[in-house]
């Protein structure tokens, strides 16, 4: 393919996944991510358990009206549906594009073993060559930051780090026709407030928009995947209207107005909560990108539950699946 006809498919993705009212599915929990998950409605980790759940999740009566895009795990992209049905066919049939994510996973940084890097840079261009060719067309990877304001974390490498292998992806990504999610995620374990989330967020957002552009990457066929401003789990509570205030000032002195989507992740919010802030962000108003959601944990926590691994609960559990995507989808558009 052509690098025009590369950046005019680059920039389809983009407008697809951006539909007004619509987020994403973050389904790309890791086998070992998964299994916690499983683990905590009493199922063992197999690989027939981690596809029915996302069978259930994929096939849900209308999930189209809400949810753009699916970010998956290798396993899924080349796993079957129990009718013997490609699951990433389900999705494409539902005019859902499906995403892969692309990292694999997290290792301690060297010189500073309490912050981690994100590794997969090794071979991500065939990787990602193969990804496309089993029909994915966006990936995402994570980098993650650890706030500990006493040890002076994160430090000055680590955000760098973490910014420069964001943008070497993303560049990696783009070339390979697949739209790069960019998801830098301020970690909200800790004691820390608000203010400190606030402050380390515009820090490594505005260091990771500086290495996007020292790789030339394209801001307008990019999402953004941020955290919101919160405060840490163990440190003082703050306002749903503080929480989006200061979300949306951040962003604005940090993101250009070339990036065409902000996709948050829910980080371990609840489920409400990551709707509330949502909601409030968006009526605050006045935002250059579209602001929508690629909840993982705030889009599946109740249907895991109401399902349980009891193929008699999967209307149900499908159903509370569905209300949970159409309150966010209302989120969406400051409803
Ligand atoms: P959560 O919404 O559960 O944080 O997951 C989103 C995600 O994709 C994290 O990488």
């Amino acid at each position: 393919m052509s690098c025009t006809a590369k950046g005019s498919e680059l920039a389809r993705t983009v407008e697809a996944l951006i539909s007004p009212g619509k987020g994403i599915l973050a389904a790309d929990e890791s086998t070992g991510t998964a299994g916690k998950r499983l683990e905590s409605v009493g199922l063992p980790n197999t690989e027939d358990n981690r596809r029915a759940l996302r069978e259930l999740l994929f096939t849900a009566d209308g999930v189209e009206k809400f949810i753009s895009g699916v970010i998956l795990y290798e396993e899924t992209l080349f796993q079957a549906s129990s009718k013997g049905t490609p699951l990433t066919k389900e999705l494409a049939d539902r005019g859902i594009v499906p995403g892969i994510k692309v990292d694999i996973g997290t290792v301690a940084l060297v010189g500073s073993p309490r912050e981690l890097y994100t590794q997969g840079l090794d071979n991500l261009r065939q990787r990602c060559d193969k990804y496309y060719a089993a029909g994915a067309r966006f990936a995402k990877w994570r980098a993650v930051i650890t706030i500990d304001t006493a040890a002076g974390l994160p430090s000055p490498a680590g955000v760098r780090s973490a910014a420069a292998g964001l943008a070497a992806y993303a560049k990696v990504c783009q070339e390979a026709g697949l739209v790069p999610i960019v998801e830098p995620e301020v970690l909200a374990d800790g004691p820390h407030g608000i203010d400190d989330c606030e402050a380390v967020t515009h820090e490594v957002l505005s260091v990771v928009f500086r290495e996007l552009a020292i790789a030339k990457v394209q801001l307008e066929t990019i999402l953004l995947k941020p955290n919101m401003i919160v405060p840490g789990s163990k440190g003082p509570a703050a306002t749903p209207d503080a929480v989006a205030a200061a979300t949306l000032r951040v962003l604005r002195r940090t993101v250009p107005p070339a990036v065409p989507g902000i996709m948050f992740l829910s980080g371990g919010q609840s489920e409400e909560e990551a709707t509330k802030h949502l909601e409030l962000i968006n009526k605050l108003g006045g935002s250059p990108w579209y602001v929508s959601f690629s909840y993982g944990r705030a889009l599946q926590a109740s249907a895991l539950k109401a399902w349980s691994g009891d193929a008699a609960n999967a209307a149900a559990a499908q159903a509370v699946f569905i209300q949970r995507a159409e309150a966010n989808s209302q989120a969406a558009l400051a409803k």
